[in-house]
């Protein structure tokens, strides 16, 4: 015997009226101990001291090693949560108190996996043989496929059988398992090596109970038929997986209906799916729940996901909103070199213009009015001729001179390029986006409005955030105070989220299936998303302490491995609509030309001021005479 036991036996030495320990029963505890991992034990069997030193030196005598401890009658029964893998029990049934202490093991629900129980029974009592005494014992028990009880039955002096009664659900009469054989020469030989939750699977037709959580009445109607795969989605994804599950255990499934997940309620009590678990109403969740905190050891988990994941979705508003796309083309460097060449051409014009006039003779200048240049030039008509170019719309002045035309050439070529560039950069500009959005801090701080889709859980996640970030976004954006509050139903925040600058916080799959179905392909591009309720993937939960727990994991992964969970993800779950960047026209609307009208106003504005400034001037009579025409020829 190579495998080490450690741990405590705790032998609760009854009244010795027993029949001792002969030395096969030494041999074959030394041996049944290969049916359990290392263990703390305790026995319950009537022997007096001598006996249990006996059974001791046996153990050390086979390198077993125990911590032994001899209690009186006192059976203190509690078990902690942690160390229930390490403890198992040892049960002469043919001691007087056998019975009431399977009951109170009963009680205390000592029967379920992974506690193991080791119970002797010796057949010398002949009317103790048949299966109805068996059942007389057992049958009312709490022992369901997951419990781990060997009934250890010897047959003659040097055999024992090894027996496994259980029952497939409270529903079912007591089944008697043979799972082996123990004798003098060979020691144990067990016909299957499987735990007993692999070998029960089959649950004859046991009634299992179960619950959907559906929010649209309509569901009920189209559990397997894929349509309207937006409303209550992962009910319709789980829906066949439970199927799967309970035809995998031979049992049967009848489902209540339930209008939200559940939470638990200020007096502790839980609402919704999860109440029922937690009363032990149903069996197994119909519907995957978020994996929070407050729900574990309230129902028990399954490692059966469905990757629903609710987050806002929205697209990147235009540059244009968020910054002056006007002055965006150049660099600053650039716009003071620009303003440094116009001045340049400035002075030079004025210089060269002057010039030209006083090189001009008084004949020359009347041969001229008609073609305009009848005044000596001003710096205005300079500046005429400046903005003429720069907005590409030429002048009334006409630079006769050589020098001065070699400016104004100058000035246009430069222009020209200048605004070929512009043009080509502003169009590209306008229609591109910001990536300024990332964090729930940007959409907060963003000019995008909110809308939340009006779910269970979205309703009562949102409420119960308390980090600053959120909060602030709730009580400012989805619910504020005297407002029209953000909470909407899906098909609304999908068409707003069409006209844009707006962020709706949806299912990623029901949202993006509403999106396939009504935008145009241009549309579909450029979706963001950011996550909020910060959650991981809801699992399958079911009872907690279910006797069925280990069969329904190996369910899970058997339907995770067969691709039988992927399958009805991918056909209920839109992806991400894929963009196909047909950069179709983009329409520039007022929000683009912001600054443009920006700038037109206070030019206005500007103008007015001037002329009512003009008129007071002209009105106090600081004009002078208005300069006479045809006084060039003076
Ligand atoms: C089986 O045991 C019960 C007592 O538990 C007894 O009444 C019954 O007669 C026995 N049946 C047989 C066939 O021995
Ligand atoms: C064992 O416990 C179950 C519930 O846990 C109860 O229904 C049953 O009656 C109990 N059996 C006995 C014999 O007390
Ligand atoms: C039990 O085994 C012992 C030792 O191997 C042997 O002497 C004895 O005869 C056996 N008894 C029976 C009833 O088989
Ligand atoms: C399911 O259980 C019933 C009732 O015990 C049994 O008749 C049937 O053969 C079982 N089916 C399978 C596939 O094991
Ligand atoms: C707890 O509160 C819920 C409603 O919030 C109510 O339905 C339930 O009866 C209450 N339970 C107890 C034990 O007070």
């Amino acid at each position: 015997m190579i495998s080490v036991l450690l741990g405590v036996l705790i032998i609760n030495a009854c009244l010795p009226v027993s029949s001792g320990m002969d030395g096969t029963l030494l041999k074959f505890l030394v041996d049944a101990s290969i049916l359990f991992a290392p263990t703390r034990m305790t026995a319950f069997l009537c022997i007096d001291q001598n006996d249990a030193l006996h059974l001791l030196r046996a153990m050390s005598n086979a390198h077993l090693s125990y911590d032994i401890r001899i209690s009186n009658h006192n059976l203190d029964m509690r078990v902690s949560r942690e160390n229930r893998h390490y403890v198992s029990f040892l049960l002469d049934l043919n001691c007087p108190e056998a019975i009431t202490i399977l009951r109170q093991a009963n009680e205390s629900a000592l029967f379920v996996g992974p506690l193991k129980w080791l119970i002797l029974q010796d057949l010398k009592d002949r009317k103790k043989q048949n299966d109805s005494y068996l059942d007389s014992v057992f049958g009312n028990l709490a022992i369901f496929p997951d419990s781990e009880l060997v009934l250890a039955q010897r047959l003659d002096k040097n055999s024992t059988r090894l027996l496994s009664p259980y029952r497939p659900s409270p529903y079912h009469k007591l089944i008697i398992e043979e799972i082996g054989l123990w004798d003098l020469q060979n020691g144990v030989t067990l016909l299957n090596h499987d735990v007993s939750s692999r070998r029960r699977r089959n649950l004859a037709n046991t009634p299992l109970k179960s619950c959907l959580v559906v929010t649209d009445p309509d569901t009920i109607n189209h559990l397997t038929d894929y349509q309207d795969k937006h409303s209550d989605t992962i009910t319709k994804t789980n829906y066949p997986w439970i199927m799967h599950l309970v035809r995998m255990m031979n049992a049967t499934v009848t489902f209540s209906i339930a209008n939200t997940w559940g939470y638990r309620s200020k007096n502790g009590s839980w609402s919704g799916m999860i109440g029922q678990l937690a009363r032990g109403e149903i069996d197994i969740g119909g519907t995957a729940t978020f994996f929070t905190a407050e729900r574990i050891g309230v129902v028990q988990y399954i490692s059966l996901y469905t990757p629903t994941r609710a987050k806002f979705i929205f697209r990147q508003p235009p540059l244009s909103f968020v910054s002056n796309v006007f002055t965006l083309p150049f660099r600053r460097s650039v716009w003071i070199a620009i303003g440094v060449f116009m001045i340049l051409i400035f002075c030079l014009l004025h210089l060269t213009l002057k010039w030209e006039w006083f090189n001009t003779s008084a004949e020359e200048r009347v041969r001229r009015h008609w073609s305009g240049n009848v005044y000596q030039p001003t710096m205005s008509d300079n500046l005429l001729i400046l903005v003429g170019a720069v907005s590409q719309q030429g002048s009334s002045y006409e630079a006769r001179a050589i020098p001065a035309r070699i400016i104004i050439l100058m000035l246009l070529v430069a222009t020209l390029s200048l605004y070929a560039s512009y043009t080509a950069n502003i169009v590209a500009l306008l229609q591109s986006t910001t990536d300024s959005i990332t964090t729930l801090d940007d959409l907060l701080h963003s000019p995008l409005k909110i809308g939340v889709h009006d779910i269970v859980y979205n309703r009562y996640y949102f409420e119960s955030f308390q980090d600053p970030i959120r909060k602030t976004i709730y009580e400012q954006k989805v619910a504020p105070k005297g407002r029209k509050s953000a909470w909407m139903n899906l098909e609304e925040g999908v068409s707003r989220l069409r006209q844009g600058l707006f962020a709706f916080h949806g299912e990623l799959g029901s949202v993006y299936k509403i999106v396939q179905e009504t935008f145009n392909e241009d549309e579909k591009c450029g979706f963001q998303e950011i996550d909020y309720l910060n959650v991981l993937d809801p699992l399958i939960a079911i009872q907690k302490e279910s006797p069925y727990l280990e069969i329904i994991r190996i369910g899970a992964l058997k339907i995770h491995e067969n691709g039988l969970q992927t399958r009805e993800i991918r056909r209920l779950y839109t992806k991400k609509p894929v963009c196909h960047k047909h950069a179709s026209f983009v329409s520039v609307g007022l929000t683009e030309c912001y600054a443009a009208f920006i700038t037109l106003s206070y030019g206005t504005l500007i103008a007015f001021t001037i002329f009512i400034l003009e008129i007071i001037w002209y009105k106090r009579g600081i004009v002078e005479d208005v300069v006479q025409p045809f006084d060039y020829v003076k």
